[in-house]
């Protein structure tokens, strides 16, 4: 399976923290945001991963990861032009993933406690056509919002709908195939102007092609000031409960 980190967009919910730099450089706790995801996509035994840039500080970006040996990983660079949204950004990776299955990390969420390679593992031996993790959150409106039946299947999901259906929110981890790339290549914008991933993850919904589970462990996104705080939050109290792997290595120090 590769890995994909998307890192670019305008993180203007961030203004001012993020006028001359990118979001995605800023401290979680102690470390920058990017850290995580990349991460969690080690932790899954992934290897081979392509981080989408955009937007600030992109050669900060590439200067901070380098070749990506010290998280254990592979790292490539694409980068994206404008803020089209997460399915525009994935579009862009389509040579690099090849045939393979593949995890998306969008590169402001942090996720601990749950390793999710035997999840990725089970997504690519499957027969799902994509696939995300379900989170209950006190504040839906400000995410994609999962729509369930009465046996509990996701029937749709619906990007910051003002009348959110429930609780859960898929959050920014997404198992997907080659074909998703001819699904983003069909999209058409949403009314903000993007190209949305819940689009995308709506494509597979029926007939079981979807793979949708709670994740069992804590997760906090950082795209607003308020949920920065709380990612920090969470990133030292995973990591006082000695929850947390052994701090990456400094891209900079000797291999
Ligand atoms: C994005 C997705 C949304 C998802 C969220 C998780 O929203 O569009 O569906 O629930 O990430 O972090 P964003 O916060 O990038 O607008």
């Amino acid at each position: 399976m590769k890995g994909l980190v998307l890192a670019g967009g305008t993180a203007s919910r961030l203004y001012p923290l993020t006028i001359v730099t990118n979001k995605h450089l800023l401290p979680i706790y102690d470390r920058p945001m990017i850290y995580y995801p990349l991460d969690t996509l080690a932790g899954m035994g992934i290897r081979e991963v392509m981080v989408i840039v955009g937007g600030k500080s992109v050669g900060d970006v590439v200067e901070l990861l380098g070749d990506g040996r010290h998280f254990g990983l592979d790292l490539t660079y694409r980068y994206q032009r404008g803020a089209l949204g997460i399915a525009h950004a994935i579009g862009l990776a389509r040579d690099f993933i090849g045939d393979e299955a593949f995890c998306v990390l969008l590169g402001d969420n942090i996720l601990r406690g749950d390793p999710l390679a035997d999840t990725a593992r089970r997504f690519e031996e499957g027969a799902w056509g994509a696939g995300t993790l379900l989170y209950e959150v006190p504040d839906p409106e400000r995410f994609g919002v999962a729509e369930l039946d009465a046996q509990g299947a996701v029937i749709g999901f619906e990007e910051k709908p003002e009348q959110p259906k429930s609780n859960l929110i898929p959050i920014g981890v997404y198992f997907l195939r080659q074909d998703a790339f001819d699904v983003i290549d069909r999209l058409a914008p949403s009314g903000r102007g993007e190209f949305e991933i819940t689009d995308v993850l709506n494509h597979y919904i029926g007939d079981g092609g979807l793979f949708a589970e709670v994740y069992t462990g804590s997760w906090a996104d950082a795209g607003t000031v308020p949920s920065l705080l709380r990612a920090a939050e969470l990133a030292e109290r995973e990591d006082i409960e000695g929850t947390l792997p052994a701090p990456v290595a400094r891209p900079m120090d000797p291999a």
